[in-house]
């Protein structure tokens, strides 16, 4: 029998329609457009209204990506939503994504790696498909990282947007597809980024709320410094797996977090520009929405053709890291 991969057949992405530009956030909390242009590359971010929640945009996303593999909601056998910002702490984000879809032969569960979620979502559904335990899985990374923000902290309310992007993954012949997928982590980082409030550890009340617990903290400089590593060494390590150089990507998708990152990850690997794809100047950081984004809007400007080689790498919270090279 001829052995199978695990491709993209359809990609869908869905944003609030809310803008929050850099002026609006002179407005609230002392910084600039200039610094926050110079120091992370993101002009403005999209901003959910207080009664939007995670799953809507996922579902808008998932249908677009349904649609577009043609494929109907039924058809799909395994719904993984990565997300850090559920719609509740129980059912999973995944299954109120599946009762929304009609999905009603498919698995479903959450993912909570941040970041790196989408990619954690592909490494998972990769062999998955290629042992025929799911012929469709629906990968999903979608975030209203606004909800956890702290508009009083400059350091971190800068940067995050939200979003969702959807992927839908079957089978496809052997030498397409996921080439290779490799996902990571090392939690002696968690200070890094991390929210305590509302889990069994940091507990809720009044006080924890009055005191921002569920707010994001971050050490936004040491990340960067991991950031870059984890991304460089991932992205060389499934190319390797791939048995490719990074002369035969077409596309070079990163996780958007700081395009001074982006940029570092790319120089380090030696891409041209050209093919390294950012859209953080719109967007911000959508956290594990952003790589599945960053592919529809390239499969919606015509920037991927068949037989490119595209390569996605990511870095988030615990702290994690995950990385993929794919032939479309
Ligand atoms: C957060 C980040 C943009 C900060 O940029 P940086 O160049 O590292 O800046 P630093 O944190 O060293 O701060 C430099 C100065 O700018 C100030 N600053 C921080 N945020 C600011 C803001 N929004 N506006 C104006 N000044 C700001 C700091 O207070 C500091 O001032 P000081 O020198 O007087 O103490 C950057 O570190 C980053 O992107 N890190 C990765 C974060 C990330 O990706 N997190 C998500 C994980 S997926």
């Amino acid at each position: 029998m001829a052995k199978t991969n695990a491709g993209i057949l359809g990609t869908g992405h869905s944003y609030p329609e809310g803008i929050l530009t850099n002026a609006d956030l002179e407005k609230i909390v002392d910084t600039s457009d200039e610094w926050i242009t110079t120091r992370t590359g993101i002009k403005q971010r999209r901003k959910a209204a207080p009664n939007e929640y995670t799953s809507q945009f996922a579902v808008r996303a998932s249908c677009e990506a349904i649609e577009r593999a043609e494929l109907k909601a039924a058809d799909i056998d395994l719904i993984l939503c990565a997300t850090v910002t559920p719609d509740q702490i129980l059912p999973s984000t995944a299954c109120l994504i599946q009762a929304q879809l009609g999905a009603n032969n498919a698995a479903a569960m959450d993912i909570v790696a941040a970041c790196s979620g989408f990619l954690y979502g592909l490494a998972l559904a990769d062999p998955m498909i290629r042992a025929g335990q799911s012929k469709y899985a629906l990968v999903i990374g979608a975030e209203i990282l606004t909800r956890y923000v702290d508009y009083t902290d400059r350091g971190t309310c800068v940067l995050f947007g939200d979003g969702a992007g959807a992927a839908v993954l079957g089978p496809v012949e052997e030498g397409r597809g996921i080439l290779a997928a490799k996902i990571c982590s090392d939690g002696r980082y968690e200070e890094q980024l991390y929210a305590r409030g509302g889990g069994t550890k940091g507990g809720f009340s009044a006080e924890t709320i009055a005191r921002g617990d569920h707010f994001f903290k971050m050490k936004g400089n040491e990340l960067f410094k991991v950031a870059v590593r984890s991304m460089t060494d991932i992205s060389r390590e499934v190319l390797d797996q791939a048995g490719l150089k990074t002369e035969d990507v077409s596309l070079f998708i990163p996780h958007q977090a700081n395009q001074r990152i982006t940029d570092a990850v790319a120089n380090k690997l030696d891409v041209d520009n050209s093919i390294v794809y950012s859209n953080i100047a719109m967007h911000g950081n959508t956290s594990s929405a952003s790589i599945p984004i960053g592919l529809d809007e390239c499969v919606e400007a015509g920037r991927v053709h068949d037989g490119d080689v595209i390569l996605m790498a990511s870095f988030g919270g615990g702290v994690t890291w995950g990385g993929a090279v794919m032939r479309w």
